[in-house]
């Protein structure tokens, strides 16, 4: 029986009580496909401050390095808000993740199911059937990672600040290739947003993108956009995209940009997933929820676990090979949802139900 030996991050706030209930999802699941789970938790985020004295304990970070993927919940929140920024759970814990385990592909599917239609702010008639679209954000250069990066005294009294924006030719390939795999099991089309007009990093990348796709995947339809037109059109029309691509702030932003039209950050899932091998030979990743801590609704078991149950079933997929459990858990949660299971962030202010029942639910129906 295939084992899965996976690092889980739970993290702060409402963070811990989506994965309980995501793991008991991914109990049931196992058992119905014959796999057997070697989940191992250790601590992140503010939860490792107050216990470690810091965000990604080394001890931690051990744990990651010997599992095949990290199911990761979510960090930071008023706790900690005092802190130095670069001690904050978030910046002190996901950044040096991402980098220390090369995940430079950040995959943010963006879907909003036709019956959920009424938790998106556009007009339902701009989204008759929903939105199934997906953002490819590369997640280890540009300006988060490049240097010079620092705050300097000026001799006249004034203070400097630089961040640096720089990309490898072989940097915009590796993420590029995640966005062909993806668009190849969608709908071929891939829209490679930059602000070519303004920027020489983006030049590089829409001359890479465009050369890259011609020789690799002459099989994708592949246009460019200019970053503040991609952000005008996600709210305009979002469906008009299948596969975006973009670098690392871009992506940030418009991923957000994303995850509002797409109505309930509960609902959305993340993978990121690294350069490197996993034991399986397949890539190493971390998967996320896209939505935060909620601190505000924490402790009240009233979150919306699905993120979290989706973000497995990434897991599945991606880090462990595993389409057939990843797709059943997919369309239990869709189905959950279909037959009415709502946490209060999707149900319009009709009946509603917690975080272990909307999980009751999901499992109902694997
Ligand atoms: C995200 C978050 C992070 C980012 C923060 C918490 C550092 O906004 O994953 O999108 O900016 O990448
Ligand atoms: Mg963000």
């Amino acid at each position: 029986m295939p084992t899965l030996n996976f690092a889980v991050l739970a993290g702060d706030y409402i963070g811990p009580e989506v994965m309980d209930q995501a793991l008991r999802v991914l109990d049931r699941l196992a058992r119905l496909e014959g796999l057997s789970l070697a989940p191992v938790p250790a601590d992140v985020g503010g939860a490792a401050i107050d216990r470690h004295g810091k965000a990604l304990p080394e001890s931690t970070l051990a744990v990651c390095q010997k599992a095949d993927a990290i199911l990761f919940g979510s960090v930071g929140g008023p706790k900690w808000e005092k802190l130095p920024p670069k001690e904050q759970p978030e910046r002190a814990a996901l950044l040096p993740l991402r980098k220390h385990f090369t995940l430079f592909a950040n995959i943010r599917p963006g879907i909003l199911y036709r019956e959920l239609a009424g938790a998106s702010p556009l007009k339902n008639e701009r989204i008759p059937d929903g939105i199934d679209i997906v953002c490819i954000r590369e997640l280890t250069g540009g300006l988060y990672f490049g240097l010079p990066k620092e705050t300097t005294s000026l001799p006249d009294g004034d203070l400097r600040a630089v961040d640096t924006m720089v990309y490898r030719r072989s940097e915009i390939e590796r993420i590029l290739e995640t966005a062909i795999a993806s668009a190849r099991s969608r709908r071929r089309r891939l829209c490679s947003v930059d602000k070519a007009n303004v920027l020489e990093t983006s030049v590089l990348w829409r001359k890479t993108a465009t050369e890259y796709v011609a020789r690799k995947a002459p099989d994708i339809e592949l246009s460019h956009m200019y970053v503040d037109n991609a952000a005008m059109q996600l709210v305009r029309n979002p469906n008009q995209f299948d596969v975006i691509v973009t670098e690392n702030m871009f992506g940030d932003i418009l991923s957000d940009e994303m995850a509002c039209v797409c109505g309930s950050l509960g609902m959305l899932s993340s993978a990121s997933l690294g350069a490197g091998r996993n034991s399986l030979g397949l890539p190493f990743g971390l998967f996320e929820p896209a939505g935060g801590t909620a601190p505000d609704i924490a402790g009240k078991g009233i979150a919306n676990p699905c993120a979290q149950i989706l973000s497995a079933a990434l897991m599945l997929r991606y880090s462990f090979g595993l389409e057939a459990p990843a797709s059943r858990l997919e369309g239990a949660v869709r189905r959950a949802v279909s037959a009415g299971a709502r946490t209060a962030d999707i149900a319009f202010g009709g009946p509603s139900v917690g975080t272990a029942a909307m999980a009751d639910a999901v499992i109902a129906q694997l």
